[in-house]
């Protein structure tokens, strides 16, 4: 009895040191690829390493040393042929890939108040905007003001009647007795620009994208708004508009490092699926884009607010950040608000006239009270005969008339279509939806670098039209964002024509 009761403790005890063991072994072996995965990049970790120098050498191929010479097709003239053609896209991300990335794919994004001392109080008891005020102008009419009220005392009524009419002296660029309203605002159509006020607590700004391979843009967004805007919900799809598999791209950049400088902004949002009938309209496929960016991006924040500002661009759309700082800031504007963009096509020397003002902007509140919570409603001018809105509006207590940021003279920001380098216009023309006709890219002259060369040396466009562009300057205002003007040589060619004739 005793013995064998002895031998199965003694049995007990081997198992449990195994089973020690055997979790021991578990939790560093799992430790150990749970490290591995977030330090080396993902493509070098995932693949086997013939697949791995494959797909890093076409992905390096499509996005860095792309050839410059012409094209060549498989002449099979199949539509679905030519979307591997050449440029033999990385092989789709497979199951280990996307497992591993359920973090990303389930972060949520918490919103915190932003508590930046935008405006200072002065001693005389104005509220001054920092950033638009001359200080140095500010603290001599402050030592000015204070002389003259130790001369006459006033009485405290007086005061306080003075108090509300002293301004703040701005600086160029800005207006408002708190130098906080920016020119694009100061000369846009908002009928109540003399009425807003500024927070005591700023709102929190979300700015929605969808992505393709418009990296250098998206740079510049995020150096252009970083300050002004809490985050970006970031939408990539492992299908192209076409409905052609595509390799994750952004998440490979956002796992290798590229963007750990804005990472702590960035909600990232993964379209696994093609909506029905995206093939045959093309159309749907870029609406479900932004429907599926919004839906799933606000769902996902939390302390959403009902008067944060919600911001739909496509990436080629980038705003000017004063104008998104207004929105911020201040109290008293209406909504759906647009943005008049400077236009240009490849690059920012090709200017075109006029501007494009697209509605882009608009409340949390007025997105789910009237926009059902999809972002294409917002993008559209049809808000007014939306189930919603009157009952919205009544509850706002104004009358929301739609006005734009800027004005068709003053740029708030800057709509770069088609600003790749060749190889990149190359794969939007391949990876265009099918419904926006003609679909160049089913023309196989209309895909030879050499053809998309000279439309860039040209301006001209796929129709074979050569559009009249006003002269530019590199030195103009609102030429081109802030961040590439200031890393001119990396991004050259799209401030210079890069085959322009000297
Ligand atoms: C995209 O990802 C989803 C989920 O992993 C997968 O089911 C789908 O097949 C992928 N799409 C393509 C084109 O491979
Ligand atoms: C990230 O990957 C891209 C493309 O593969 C590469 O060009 C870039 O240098 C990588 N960045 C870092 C920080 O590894
Ligand atoms: C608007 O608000 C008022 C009171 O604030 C209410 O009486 C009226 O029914 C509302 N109208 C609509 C269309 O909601």
């Amino acid at each position: 009895m005793g013995r064998s009761y002895l031998s199965v403790r003694m049995r007990i005890k081997r198992h449990k040191v195994f089973l020690v063991c055997l979790l021991g072994i578990c939790v560093i072996s799992f430790l150990h690829y749970y490290t591995a995965l977030h330090s080396i990049s993902l493509l070098q970790e995932l693949s086997s390493p013939s697949s791995h120098l494959k797909t890093l050498k076409m992905l390096r191929g499509f996005f860095w040393n792309f050839p410059t010479d012409d094209i060549h097709f498989k002449q099979n003239g199949q539509k679905s042929s030519h979307q591997k053609g050449f440029v033999d896209l990385p092989d789709l991300p497979d199951a280990k890939q996307v497992v591993t990335n359920l973090h990303l794919q389930k972060q949520i994004f918490d919103l915190h108040d932003d508590s930046t001392p935008f405006f200072i109080h002065t001693e005389p008891g104005a509220v001054c905007f920092h950033e638009g005020t001359d200080l140095a102008a500010l603290a001599s009419h402050g030592r000015l003001l204070k002389h003259y009220e130790e001369r006459t005392p006033l009485k405290d009524d007086s005061i306080n009647a003075g108090k509300k009419e002293i301004r703040c002296p701005c600086r160029q660029g800005w207006h408002g007795p708190q130098c906080g309203i920016p020119t694009v605002v100061y000369h846009s159509n908002l009928p109540s620009k003399s009425k807003v006020t500024p927070r005591k607590v700023p709102r929190r700004v979300i700015n929605a994208i969808n992505i393709n391979h418009e990296f250098d843009l998206l740079h510049t967004r995020f150096h252009e708004l970083a300050d002004v805007v809490d985050t970006f919900l970031v939408c990539e799809s492992n299908f192209t508009a076409y409905g052609d598999a595509r390799p994750l791209y952004f998440q490979h950049l956002i796992l290798n490092g590229t963007f750990d400088y804005i990472k702590h902004k960035i909600l990232y949002i993964f379209l696994d699926h093609f909506p029905d009938g995206g093939r045959m309209d093309g159309w749907i496929a870029d609406d479900y884009l932004r429907t599926y960016l919004t839906k799933n991006g606000m769902a996902r924040i939390q302390g959403l607010k009902p008067d944060d500002v919600f911001i739909l661009n496509d990436a080629d759309e980038i705003p000017s950040r004063d104008g998104i700082l207004f929105l911020k800031l201040y109290d008293g504007w209406t909504e759906p608000v647009g943005i008049h963009l400077r236009k240009s096509l490849y690059g920012f020397f090709w200017r075109q006239y006029g501007t494009l003002n697209v509605l882009s902007a608009c409340t949390a509140a007025m997105l789910f009270k009237v926009y059902k919570g999809d972002g294409i409603y917002l993008r559209r001018r049809s808000y007014y005969t939306m189930s919603g809105f009157r009952e919205y509006e009544n509850s706002t207590g104004r009358v929301l008339v739609p006005w734009a940021i800027g004005s068709p003279v003053h740029y708030a920001g800057w709509h770069c279509s088609w600003c790749f380098k060749p190889e990149g216009i190359y794969y939007k023309l391949v990876s265009a939806q099918n419904g926006d006709f003609p679909r160049w890219g089913d023309y196989g002259e209309k895909r030879k670098m050499s053809y998309i060369k000279e439309l860039i040396r040209t301006g001209g466009w796929f129709d074979g039209s050569e559009p009249d562009y006003p002269p530019t300057d590199p030195k103009e205002h609102m030429y081109a964002p802030k961040y590439l003007l200031d890393n001119y040589d990396k991004y050259h060619y799209l401030l210079e024509n890069p085959y322009a004739k000297k």
